[in-house]
């Protein structure tokens, strides 16, 4: 679906207007949910915003709304849509924003995974985990074999949640997500395999000394940091704190004073002391607002990383959203069918109970 000819072009100006005309017209019957790396033109229409699994938990405590309006990408949607009660419709402004990591794991090639790891661990040995950042379809693989969702803000909880049964995690698929999180628990890198799913076999991993399996996908917004940048920056701004999101590959992070996901991003920034300096590897739409919206301090991106997915939502989608909900049609409107949501229900459900 395609934003129709009278929208694309509008003055700014005009689409800002329109959309706070619609938005207070629509009241309580809509909620909009913006992810921090939405633009500003989106996010200062955000009833909530925040990290992936933060809208994931305000998208399932949104009872009274009738319209869940997601900025985000499609995988956020999707769980949104999954998550919310049924008497709710989730509408995402961009119609269309899949995210690139998200396409790098089918369930097709998970299965075929699974069935080597599993077979060479033993099912009972192994839980699958995935990132929220995947289809709904691997969410629901997932949940049918015992496994899990999570995001970058509880993967540790996730992962040790695994752990703490004795079980070997096949993980999905972000490999830099999967290896920060298994060194953050103190596993080495001889202890986690790469999964590569356009190779022959998976790329042939050792499976005998892994303990944890990740999947070889990658965020290129993230995966476009180098130590080379962290260098650069200690050498630009004395004193300051590189902090990173762990989609970044893992010599950043170790390179980095800290990581964490975009809301810890945030709130290490904002707890900081007057002054302070932070250097910030993750997309640039949050780094530079938050600069904006901390005055007292420095806020600068490692070098320019810019989601063009997350960019898709503009004003004028948000606007058509909102003024096609005033007209009696839904515009964008996120489902998924029920069997895939009631597996991957279970996976989410999982997450956010741990
Ligand atoms: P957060 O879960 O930290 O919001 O990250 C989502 C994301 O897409 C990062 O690339
Ligand atoms: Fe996907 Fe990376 Fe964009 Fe996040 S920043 S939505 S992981 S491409």
């Amino acid at each position: 679906m395609r934003l129709p000819a009278e929208y694309i072009g509008l003055p700014r100006e005009e689409a800002l207007e329109r959309t706070a005309a619609a938005r207070q017209k629509l009241g309580k019957d809509v909620v909009i949910l913006g992810h921090h790396y939405q633009s500003d033109d989106i996010i200062r229409f955000a009833d909530f915003r925040g990290d992936s699994l933060e809208l994931s938990r305000t998208a399932a405590g949104q009872k009274d709304a009738r319209y869940i309006v997601f900025c985000g990408v499609s995988f956020m949607a999707e769980t949104a849509a999954m998550l919310c009660a049924s008497h709710q419709a989730v509408l995402m402004p961009a119609m269309e924003a899949p995210c690139p990591m998200a396409m790098m794991a089918s369930v097709a090639d998970a299965e075929v995974a699974w069935r080597h790891v599993a077979g060479a661990w033993g099912e009972e040995n192994v839980i699958p985990i995935t990132y929220q950042n995947s289809s709904a379809e691997l969410k629901a693989f997932c949940g049918r074999h015992g496994g899990a969702v999570c995001t970058s803000a509880n993967a540790r909880a996730v992962f040790r949640w695994a752990i703490d049964q004795g079980k070997r995690i096949l993980f999905f698929p972000d490999e830099w997500l999967g290896k920060n999180t298994a060194l953050a628990l103190g596993y080495s890198l001889e202890q986690v395999a790469v999964w590569d799913p356009g190779a022959p076999f998976g790329g042939d991993p050792d499976l005998d000394s892994a303990q944890i399996v990740v999947w070889k996908g990658y965020c290129h917004v993230h995966t476009h940091f180098t130590v080379a940048h962290v260098e650069e920056a200690r050498r630009r701004y004395p004193g300051c704190t590189v902090i990173v999101h762990p989609e970044c590959p893992v010599p950043v992070v170790q390179a980095a004073d800290l990581n964490g996901s975009t809301s810890y991003i945030i709130k290490q920034v904002q707890a900081a002391p007057a002054g302070s300096t932070f250097v910030v590897g993750t997309e640039c739409n949050m780094v530079y607002r938050l600069d904006r919206e901390q005055p007292d301090k420095t806020v600068v991106p490692l070098t320019k990383s810019f989601c063009g997915t997350m960019a898709r939502t503009t004003i004028a989608h948000l606007l058509y959203t909102l003024e096609s909900l005033l007209e009696g049609r839904l515009v964008g409107h996120i489902t998924v069918d029920p069997e895939t949501t009631r597996w991957a229900n279970i996976a989410l459900e999982r997450m956010l109970s741990i």
